[in-house]
């Protein structure tokens, strides 16, 4: 089966309640309807009811059931906008500001997934990726025992031999520009998490990436990575984790076996933390384009409740797909 249905029947075994900021966008309520069919969330739309009925009828698409909620006349609208001024006066938030952000559905979606109303989010055909985390980043903050909020990608490759049977998370791929050693061990960590949630590897296997393996090269960028695999297993000792580690010795065994003998990750990796966003972004849009690799993400890991970006081109199956992994990370 394939990893994405997987992840649609975990959704549908315990249904969580997902909060659509963008609701009358119109790739939104086609794929509002799909999901409500599938029984992969509850879903809310946030926006002017009459202009989402409009587009679902445009579109032929049946929402009957579906909660609305215009967040410019919410009753509770007072009481966010009151939160969202406690969370946020320490960085100069007046009361008004705070007002005046809870009419804007994103920030009232985070609030809703902030104060328990919703279990999850999922935003960005309309809003650009900075528009959307920022205030996941802001609002909802890193769970605890994770100093910092990063996203990994959920890749199913043609060759099953790779990762577990095909599937792997490549980590981080669209968050964090420069990490630092003590981010790119909380990227690990919030990474094996991915595995063990999204992609039903039981044993994740994290490989710290560089263009060096064991000291094979010896340049400032190598002495990040073997800095950031020391502090992962300092903070994270009952993770399964080796660096550093060149691509090929991470995942292909005779290799490893060659370059990194007696390592317990070495050939055998499911989990590719990457050094920085650039190898992290140019990596898995290689495996996607030259390897015909299903991508799915970014997800965003580390942070407390979760909260997703769509790409603005996606499409109503790719906003469909996002759903579930919301639904599946809120479990
Ligand atoms: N984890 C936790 N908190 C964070 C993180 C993080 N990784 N990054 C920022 N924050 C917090 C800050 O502490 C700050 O909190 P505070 O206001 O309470 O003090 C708040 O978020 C805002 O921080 P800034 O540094 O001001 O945020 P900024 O808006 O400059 O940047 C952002 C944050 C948007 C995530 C930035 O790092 C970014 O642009 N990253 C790259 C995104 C991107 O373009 N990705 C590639 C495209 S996606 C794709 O191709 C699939």
């Amino acid at each position: 089966m394939a990893i994405i249905d997987r992840i649609k029947e975990k959704a549908r075994a315990d249904v969580k309640r997902i909060v659509l900021p963008e609701g009358d966008e119109p790739r939104t309520v086609q794929a509002a309807a799909k999901i409500r069919d599938q029984g992969l969330a509850e879903l809310i739309l946030l926006g002017d009811p009459a202009k989402i009925q409009a587009v679902a009828a445009e579109k032929g698409a049946d929402i009957s059931g579906i909660q609305i909620v215009n967040p410019a006349d919410s009753p509770k609208a007072a009481e966010y906008a009151s939160q969202l001024f406690e969370i946020r006066k320490a960085k100069g938030m007046t009361e008004e500001e705070a007002a005046k952000k809870v009419a804007d559905p994103m920030y009232y979606g985070i609030m809703m997934v902030k104060l328990g109303d919703a279990d999850g989010l999922v935003s960005g055909a309309v809003h650009s990726t900075g528009d959307m985390l920022r205030p996941a980043l802001q609002i909802i903050k890193a769970k605890p025992g994770m100093k910092t909020v990063s996203s990994c990608f959920l890749m199913e490759c043609p060759n099953k031999a790779l990762g577990q049977d095909g599937v792997l998370i490549f980590s981080d791929c669209a968050v964090i520009p420069c990490p630092t050693a003590d981010e790119l061990a909380n990227i690990a960590a919030a990474a094996a998490d991915s595995a063990r949630s999204l992609g039903g590897i039981a044993q994740p296997k994290v490989a710290m990436l560089s263009f060096s393996t064991k000291g094979s090269a010896k340049h400032d960028l190598v002495t990040k990575v073997q800095e950031a695999t020391a502090k992962a297993h300092e903070l994270f000792p009952e993770l399964m984790l080796d660096g550093e580690l060149q691509l090929d010795a991470a995942i292909v065994p005779a290799v490893g076996e060659l370059k990194a003998k007696g390592s317990p990750v070495a050939g055998h990796a499911n989990v590719l933390v990457f050094p920085d966003l650039q190898a992290g972004n140019i990596g898995y849009k290689l495996v996607q384009r030259f390897a015909g690799a299903e991508a799915y993400g970014p997800i965003l890991q580390g942070i407390a409740k979760p909260c997703n970006d769509l790409s603005r081109g996606c499409s109503v199956e790719d906003i469909v797909a996002t759903v579930a992994i919301t639904a599946a990370q809120a479990q």
